[in-house]
């Protein structure tokens, strides 16, 4: 069986579309949704619809979380801030009863899903650096942990002499002996200098994680924010993927 994991869609239509085409290419049997629907981008409704009807798995994001008022955005930076105020306003009432129901973790097989951390989902912390990514793996107990959150794809693996490497490849076996902690990256709004839509494959037969990136119109999603006054920084980054 192949499953694909992916992330912080946060409300880009033109990505989200793209990538559930590659689903299809790609011959996804699971699809299994890391959080961050909304936010940012300007199709929030369309966005939680679609990802509803293709992933029985939904985890709730920050941004997921501050849409449905169950945390002020005073952690967020201006225009994260600025484009929640137009998300809360924009959400129907059916898309928020969706959105309600998504959980802060999930559990596959070996495998425990979480958009922030294992140490504490419901803070949203950010796992930024090899100290970060530590910390975490005493704070779960599968084989493997996926995260989103930061919009910035890594693979660490700990070895059974307890060392934690950082791997640079796009695709890794995973192996009997070792456990691991792995970005999946980020479909609506990449961060690692490459503007295209980011998720993960895992292959249940050959035991490989695997990347997969995917081009999209970011033009029309430009477009559509433009149109809606949304700030001009969150439309230039998604160019640049930074
Ligand atoms: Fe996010």
């Amino acid at each position: 069986m192949k499953y694909a994991f992916f992330s912080d869609v946060h409300a880009n239509l033109e990505a989200l579309k793209a990538v559930i085409l590659d689903f299809r290419t790609e011959k996804i049997d699971r699809i299994f949704f890391l959080g961050d629907a909304v936010g940012y981008g300007p199709n929030p409704n369309e966005c939680i619809e679609l990802i509803d009807k293709v992933s029985k798995v939904k985890l709730m994001g920050n941004h997921d979380y501050a849409a449905l008022g169950l945390m002020e955005t005073e952690y967020f930076n201006q225009y994260a801030a600025e484009s929640m105020a137009w998300t809360r306003d924009s959400l129907e009432r059916n898309k928020i009863e969706i959105m309600s129901d998504f959980e802060l973790t999930a559990k596959v097989g070996d495998f425990l899903l979480v958009h922030s951390s294992p140490k504490e989902p419901q803070m949203w912390h950010y796992i930024l650096d090899m100290n970060d990514v530590e910390d975490n793996f005493k704070y779960f107990k599968e084989k493997v942990c996926l995260v989103g959150h930061t919009h910035r794809p890594f693979i660490v693996f700990k070895s059974e002499k307890g060392d934690c490497v950082i791997s640079h490849k796009t695709e890794e076996k995973i192996q009997k002996n070792q456990r691991y902690l792995i970005n999946i990256g980020s479909v609506g709004q990449p961060r690692d200098g490459d503007p295209r839509s980011c998720y993960l494959i895992y292959d249940t037969k050959s035991h490989i994680v695997r990347y997969k990136r995917v081009s999209y119109n970011f033009d029309e999603t430009q477009r559509r924010m433009s149109a809606l006054g949304l700030p001009g920084y969150l439309i230039e980054r998604l160019a640049v993927g930074r």
